[in-house]
C-alpha cells in the first residue's frame, strides 16, 4: 500500500464494531443456481464453525433470479452478501471481483452447485494462516483426489489441458483447471491487474500472471455431482482455454480474440474467391458486379462468424445484430481502401507483388479488427 493510502486511513475514522473483522471472505460465482444457494450456505456455514467468515455471492443478473434468493438468505444474518452484475458474464471476472471485494486476509472461490468439497475449506484456512503457502488448491489429481462425477470424455479433455498448460506454461501443479482454491488477498490484489475477466481458468491465469512468486500448496479433494441444475461450461470454453495458454506463453503480446478475427478474416478471403468465381463463370456476371457480390458475401460471413466465435462473449442480438452488420460493412470499406492504399504505396516503392500484398491485408485486418471492436462489438 502507498504512503498516501496508508495515512489516509489512520487518519479516518473506523465506524464502531458489531462482530469481530471477516477473517475469510467465500466468493461464490453464480449464474442460475437459486436451487444450489441455501444448500451450499448451511453446508458452509457448518465446516467454518469458530471462525469469522462471510460469504460473497458474484451473480451475473442470473434469469432464474439467484440473486433475489441469494438476498432474501442475506437479510436473515449479515454473513451473506449479493453482488449482482449487470450486462455481464464471465466467472473469471465474477471471481476478480468478488475477491476484490473482500476486506479479509483470506479469500476462497467455491462453485455454487457442491461440486467442490466445502469440509476442505477449514484446512485451506488453516494452511494460510500458519503461513505455509499464499495459495491452496483443491486438486482432483493428486492421491487422495478424484475427479469421480466426470465423464471419460469430458476427463480426457481436462487431463489434456492440463497436460498442454503445464508444458506452455511451466506450472507445475498437478489440477491448474481446479476452481476450488484459497487465497491471500494482499498477493491476488498484486497480481489482479495481469489477469483476464474473460474465460473462466482464473487459477491458470493467476498462477501463470505469478511466474513462480506464489507458494503453492495442493490438498485433494473429490470433485462430486452437480446437485441442481446443469453446467454452464459448453464446449467453447475450450477457446477460451487455447486463448489463455496463447496470451499467456506470449507475455500478453498475441490474444485469442486477434488470431480468431485474421482466421474468420482468411476464412472470407476463400468466400469470396469461391463466389466470384461463381459469379463470373456460373451466372455470367460481369466483373465489377461479380467481385461486388464477393466482397459483400465474405463481409456478411465474416461478421456472422465473428459474432459467434470471436465475440461469442458479447453477441449482438436481434436489431444490434442488424445495425452491427451494417457497422461492420462499413469499416470493411475503409479496411480495403486502407489496404489497397498501402499495397500501391509500397509496390511503388519496391515492386514486388507479395510484399505490398501482405503488408496491404496486415493493415487492412488490423484496422477492421481494432474498429470493430470499438464500434460493432463494444468491448465494456
Ligand atoms: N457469475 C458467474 N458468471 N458465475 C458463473 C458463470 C458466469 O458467467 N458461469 C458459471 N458460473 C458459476 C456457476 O453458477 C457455478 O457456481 C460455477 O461458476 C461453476 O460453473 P459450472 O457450470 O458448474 O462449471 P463446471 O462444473 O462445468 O466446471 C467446474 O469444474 C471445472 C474443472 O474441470 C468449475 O469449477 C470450473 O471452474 C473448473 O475449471
Ligand atoms: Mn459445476
Amino acid at each position: 500500500m502507498n504512503e498516501i493510502g496508508a495515512s489516509t486511513i489512520a487518519a479516518a475514522a473506523v465506524p464502531e464494531q458489531v462482530a469481530p473483522p471477516v477473517r475469510l471472505s467465500v466468493i461464490v460465482p453464480t449464474f442460475n443456481e437459486r436451487d444450489n444457494v441455501g444448500q451450499l450456505i448451511t453446508r458452509v456455514a457448518a465446516s467454518l464453525r469458530g471462525i469469522a467468515w462471510e460469504m460473497i455471492v458474484v451473480d451475473d443478473d442470473s434469469p432464474d433470479q439467484t440473486w433475489a434468493a441469494v438476498q432474501a438468505l442475506a437479510r436473515q444474518g449479515a454473513r451473506i452478501r449479493c453482488l449482482r452484475r449487470i450486462g455481464r458474464r464471465g466467472l473469471s471476472g465474477a471471481c476478480i471481483e468478488g475477491i476484490l471485494a473482500s476486506s479479509a486476509p483470506y479469500a476462497a472461490v467455491i462453485d455454487a452447485d457442491l461440486q467442490h468439497d466445502e469440509r476442505q475449506l477449514i484446512k485451506m484456512f488453516a494452511l494460510l494462516q500458519d503461513d505455509a503457502a499464499d495459495l491452496v488448491v483443491g486438486s482432483r489429481y493428486i492421491s487422495g483426489g478424484s475427479a469421480g462425477s466426470f465423464t471419460s470424455g469430458r476427463l480426457g479433455i481436462s487431463v489434456a489441458a492440463t497436460k498442454l498448460a503445464r508444458r506452455a506454461l511451466g506450472v507445475t501443479m498437478t489440477d491448474p483447471m481446479s476452481g476450488f482454491f484459497m487465497v491471500r488477498t494482499d498477493r491476488f490484489a498484486a497480481l489482479a491487474p495481469s489477469l483476464s475477466v474473460h474465460g473462466f481458468k482464473i487459477l491458470l491465469d493467476l498462477v501463470a500472471s505469478a511466474r513462480g512468486r506464489l507458494r503453492i500448496i495442493e490438498i485433494p479433494y473429490s470433485f462430486g455431482a452437480r446437485l441442481h441444475g446443469e453446467s454452464k461450461l459448453s464446449s467453447i470454453v475450450v477457446l477460451d482455454f487455447l486463448g489463455l495458454i496463447l496470451a499467456k506463453s506470449t507475455r500478453d503480446v498475441v490474444s485469442l480474440r486477434f488470431l480468431l478475427f485474421a482466421l474468420v478474416g482468411a476464412s472470407g478471403f476463400i468466400v469470396h474467391f469461391v463466389v466470384l468465381y461463381a459469379a463470373l463463370y456460373e451466372w455470367g456476371l460481369a466483373f465489377a458486379p461479380a467481385q461486388t457480390a464477393a466482397a459483400l458475401t465474405a463481409m456478411t460471413t465474416n461478421f456472422f462468424l465473428n459474432n459467434a466465435l470471436t465475440y461469442r462473449d458479447q453477441r449482438l442480438k436481434a436489431f444490434a445484430l442488424l445495425k452491427g452488420l451494417l457497422v461492420f460493412y462499413a469499416i470493411c470499406s475503409v479496411g480495403l481502401i486502407a489496404n489497397v492504399g498501402i499495397a500501391f504505396s509500397i509496390y511503388g516503392q519496391r515492386p514486388v507483388w507479395w510484399l505490398a500484398g501482405a503488408a496491404g491485408a496486415v493493415m487492412g485486418a488490423v484496422w477492421n479488427y481494432a474498429a470493430s471492436s470499438l464500434f460493432v462489438w463494444r468491448v465494456r
